[in-house]
């Protein structure tokens, strides 16, 4: 939520109180320097111990409510028939309104499950933008991944609402040049993760599940952010300003065939699930659960997380939990932005997310100028954000390195974590590193994974840079 001040400045505003807290500490710039240069200049290698504000994810790290506490301890432990799973199956009917569920471990599992159903070698998946999982999983299954957006998507710098929509005449083009046989599935993400947690309107979802149905295809939609999808939704497009988080989440769902989501973030539990009211594609997926899952009645994830899960379910579509990330991104984006940050606008549901080769246009693609901004932007705060940007596309079939469509360093705001002040301290170091942006310079690896890159690579600093920020940082600021 937002809220008016009586100068007119908005600012976000908690709908909660904390209590119970973490302590966090700073480390001085000099201990900063050695950490990220043993974590192999990839944020990822950090130890939260040498962490500020870790701002690498929303993913698992949201703060979860007393009432999901109280679930995990209310959870009725069994391998098989827990009412806990009757109790989550019921909350997704009642809230997203679909008749069958089942759990994964968390997202990718769902991924992993989708594609081994229903795609064949030789296919192809056109989707808004593709997220590193998904991809992963699709390839792995022989398919091929077709980003679908409208030209707008990859403009960091635009006032358009919706840069999270498929482009129609993108997917006729798709189903003419493949032949429908060959779409495995079209894919809808819920505020495109990889290009700036940008929305879909409901009037594209629309328009893609009429050209789905004419053509008899299956259309899927990776909810892992829905209700910040929705919330957007409820601001930004007309006809939806009256309607609640809740009514435009159903609507949503009600569109697709298919549904999956990461509960890690939405629901703030280390989950996820697949569901839907298609009982014949329900009975595809479910027999390979147990193989790579669980038994259905928990899916992989332990009861305790599917009793908070049940809970999340319901206060996710609360427009205080929907809306505590967006709100929070909008400030940070704005405040940026107004100070002459390179930053993706408009602001999305997923994170801040700096624009790296506006941000350090002296560092070519290949030197990675997301992963270094990322680890620059580590020195001279203690803030982990996320490389989303060359270092996390793997090279193609014959080890050929693939530039990323645009190179963005993405600064999370896990659900409920961090405050105002928070924010003001990161604007004001990210600003402190653009003065000083000509120091920083790029990456090389020295240790490259064949898959996912970006999560276990290591790297290290072209003309050893972070030593001239460190340098830099301590004459103008000190050694904090
Ligand atoms: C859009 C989207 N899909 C899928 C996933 C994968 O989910 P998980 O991390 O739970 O495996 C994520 C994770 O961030 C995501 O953002």
């Amino acid at each position: 939520m937002s809220i008016r001040l009586s100068s007119g400045k908005e600012i976000p505003i908690e709908m909660h109180k904390a209590r119970m807290v973490q302590k966090i500490s700073l480390i001085p710039v000099d201990e900063r320097l050695k950490a990220i240069g043993e974590a192999g200049y990839n944020t990822f290698l950090l130890k939260t111990k040498d962490i500020f504000l870790d701002m690498l994810t929303d993913s698992g790290v949201n703060a979860m409510s007393d009432n999901q506490f109280a679930a995990m301890i209310k959870t009725d432990d069994a391998y098989a028939g827990s009412m806990t799973f009757y109790e989550f199956a019921d909350a997704v009917e009642d809230v997203l309104g679909y008749k069958h569920v089942m759990n994964t471990h968390q997202g990718r599992a769902a991924e992993h499950l989708l594609a081994k159903v229903f795609i064949k070698s030789g296919d192809v998946v056109p989707t808004n933008y593709h997220f590193t999982t998904t991809r992963a999983h699709i390839e792995l299954a022989g398919a091929q991944v077709l980003e679908i957006y409208y030209d707008e998507a990859l403009k960091t710098e635009s006032t358009n609402p919706f840069k999270g929509c498929i482009d129609p005449q993108k997917l006729k083009n798709v189903i003419e040049k493949y032949s429908k046989d060959k779409v495995a599935f079209v894919r809808l993400e819920a505020t495109t993760n990889l290009i700036g947690g940008q929305p879909f309107s409901m009037k594209n979802m629309k328009e893609i599940r009429q050209i789905c149905s004419e053509n008899g295809l299956m259309l899927v939609l990776d909810g892992s952010l829905i209700c910040e999808n929705a919330y957007l939704i409820s601001q930004r497009e007309k006809g939806y300003e009256n309607k609640t988080v809740a009514e435009i989440v159903k609507e949503m769902c009600g569109i697709v065939d298919l549904f999956y989501m990461s509960g890690r973030k939405n629901t703030s539990v280390r989950g996820g699930c697949i569901a839907t009211n298609n009982k014949e594609l329900f009975d595809k997926i479910r027999p390979w659960l147990p193989v790579y899952e669980g038994f259905y009645t928990y899916g992989g994830m332990s009861m305790r997380e599917v009793g908070a899960m049940a809970v999340g379910v319901r206060e996710m579509v609360d427009p205080s939990v929907a809306g505590c990330a967006v709100e929070q991104i909008k400030y940070f984006v704005n405040r940026l932005a107004e100070t002459g940050i390179p930053v993706v606008t408009p602001p999305g549901g997923l994170a801040c997310h700096l624009d790296a080769m506006k941000f350090l246009p002296h560092i070519p693609q290949s030197q990675y100028p997301a992963g270094a901004l990322a680890a620059a932007l580590y020195i001279a705060s203690g803030i982990r954000s996320m490389e989303r940007g060359t270092i996390s596309v793997d090279r193609d079939k014959e080890g050929k390195e693939i530039m990323a469509d645009i190179e963005l360093t993405r600064i999370a705001l896990p659900r409920r974590v961090y405050t105002v002040s928070h924010m003001e301290y990161a604007i004001d170091r990210i600003n402190w590193l653009y003065k000083h942006r000509d120091l920083v310079k790029g990456l090389k690896f020295v240790f490259e994974p064949p898959v996912l890159r970006f999560f276990d690579g290591r790297l290290e600093a072209v003309a050893n840079w972070g030593k001239d920020v460190t340098e830099a940082f301590k004459k103008e600021i000190g050694n904090c």
